[in-house]
């Protein structure tokens, strides 16, 4: 039996970059483990921060994991090795609360994603990220907010769209409790669909 071309077989081989609790690791972890990603499989966990819940959730999954000490002036060379060193095709933001720089993003050009937590180009940019975001959407009054991933370049948030979902906006909501309905009816939903688009077209293009 003709042996099956290996490319068209291997996944993309995709790095999380966590800071926080991990949830939207844990979606995307979910979504591999029921097939909702096909084209890829998550390689490493790397956390700015050693203390992230995210590190536990990638280890109960026997996920490899790094944490970077954020302070370091080198944390993005590290970063980096690590990338090398794991062959890694694809990048996804979950949580990540460093803002990257030109020359990294610029050396993964369309292959960083980020999930961010309202419906760009409303509340995002330097200074929106976490519960601010949710906070500004109250003040603003808005009635519907949401959830965007979009590529990463080198302005905060300024990434080419690659999916959004709406999430209504209730009376009753302050911000905890509509960034926890925001991750749960979007964020959880469309980061691993865009981490299958994304890994599907890197793999087509890999097998030309
Ligand atoms: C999420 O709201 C995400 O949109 C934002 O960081 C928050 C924490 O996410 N970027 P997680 O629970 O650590 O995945």
């Amino acid at each position: 039996m003709k042996k099956a071309n290996k490319a068209n077989d291997s996944k993309i081989r995709v790095a999380v970059l966590v800071s926080g609790g991990g949830t939207n690791l844990q979606a995307l972890m979910d979504a591999e483990r029921t097939d909702i990603i096909r084209s890829a499989e998550i390689a490493v966990v790397i956390s700015n921060n050693p203390d992230a819940y995210a590190l536990v959730r990638a280890e109960k999954t026997w996920i490899k994991t790094y944490a970077v000490e954020k302070l370091k002036s080198s944390a993005e060379e590290e970063i980096i090795k690590i990338l090398e060193a794991e062959d890694i095709d694809l990048i996804v933001l979950a949580g990540f609360m460093t803002i990257l720089s030109r020359s990294f993003t610029s050396r993964y050009e369309q292959r960083i994603i980020n999930v961010h937590p309202s419906l760009i180009p409303s509340f995002c940019g330097a200074g929106y990220y976490g519960l601010r975001v949710h906070e500004a959407a109250l003040e603003y009054g808005v009635k519907i907010t949401g959830a965007t991933v979009h590529f990463v370049n080198e302005i905060p948030d300024g990434g080419e769209i690659i999916m959004q979902k709406a999430v209504e906006v209730r009376d009753d909501d302050n911000a905890k409790t509509l960034q926890e309905r925001v991750m749960k009816e979007a964020e959880h939903i469309i980061l691993p669909q865009a981490v299958e688009i994304v890994a599907k077209k890197i793999k087509e293009s890999k097998n030309v």
